[in-house]
């Protein structure tokens, strides 16, 4: 695949800069809060987190959309069940993949023809691409939009910032992490990126923050625990929660049934509804 996706006509074939960043403003401006998912390594839960937040805050009753912007390694669709769903054009730009009526879903992966296809751009192209996903994708109106970065500070989550902080001031970043020093270290350069962009940091996440024993329940603290919360507590950023290691949650991402759609009353299903509650009224920092 070597271009962006089709964008809308104007009267005179090709839309002009100010028309894009008209329609651009139109859209951003339908959604009431964007939340960019980030960490600076890989691997650390991103993807896990931003579907089950999405799933939360679609739970709760919100209109949601979820925008996975890690173009060389997809996992949403998979996730959710969707991986052999293609994008469709409606009345006015690309229909986003409906995984709820409440919860929207948009993804490269949606334009790869398998799953071993690899998207193999340069920065501008996939810039084109993500902004082409902001603005050409019939959102509607949301409360919600997650966006699921790649991992550290490259030319994805640079355009999705830049792009969302064009629009207002209704935007922050979620930052993952896990607990061990080497993921911590990775935390920093996260809110560094996020400060000097003027993203507001809503809070740092602790993944895979020790693991309970299936057999005897004792929890044992793999990769040690609440570097997390020291981190944030350092970086003055705020604490959203601990989730722990979770068997099913690898079941859950590999078979295509999101942790929150089948285990929602255990206690890590509490913490997400807690991180959600926080996400509804944070204090960003
Ligand atoms: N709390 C958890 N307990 C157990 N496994 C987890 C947990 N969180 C995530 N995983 C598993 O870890 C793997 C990586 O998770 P995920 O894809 O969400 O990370 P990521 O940060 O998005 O990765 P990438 O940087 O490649 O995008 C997946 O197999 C996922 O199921
Ligand atoms: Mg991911």
């Amino acid at each position: 695949m070597d271009t962006p996706v089709p964008t809308g006509h104007c009267s005179s074939g090709q839309p002009s800069p100010c028309e894009l960043q008209a329609k651009m403003k139109q859209r951003l401006g339908r959604i009431k809060r964007k939340i960019l998912v980030m960490s600076g390594k890989g691997g650390v839960g991103k993807s896990s987190t931003a579907v089950n937040l999405a799933l939360t805050l679609a739970q709760d009753g919100y209109a949601v959309g979820l925008l996975d912007i890690d173009l060389h390694g997809p996992s949403v669709p998979k996730m959710l069940g969707l991986g052999n769903q293609q994008l469709q054009n409606g009345a006015d730009g690309l229909l986003p993949v409906e995984y709820l009526s409440n919860l929207k879903v948009i993804s490269v992966g949606f334009l790869l023809g398998d799953e071993d296809e690899a998207l193999i751009w340069r920065g501008p192209a996939k810039t084109a691409l993500i902004q082409q996903f902001l603005r050409d994708v019939q959102w509607d109106e949301l409360d919600f939009l997650i966006v699921d970065c790649p991992p550290g500070t490259g030319d994805e989550p640079m355009t999705a910032v830049q792009t969302l902080l064009g629009d207002d001031q209704n935007s922050g970043a979620v930052i993952v992490t896990t607990p061990q020093e080497v993921a911590l270290l990775d935390v920093q350069k996260s809110v560094t990126f996020c400060r000097r962009l003027e993203m507001p940091v809503l809070g740092i996440i602790e993944n895979m923050s020790g693991f309970a024993c299936p057999k005897c329940g004792e929890v044992i603290d793999i990769f040690k625990s609440g570097g997390g919360e020291q981190i944030a507590h350092r970086m003055h950023a705020p604490f959203l929660g601990k989730i722990p290691m979770d068997t099913a949650m690898v079941m859950a991402g590999d078979s295509g049934k999101p942790y929150m759609a089948t285990q929602a009353e255990t206690e890590t299903g509490e913490t997400y509804r807690r991180i959600a509650a926080a996400l509804m009224n944070p204090t960003t920092k």
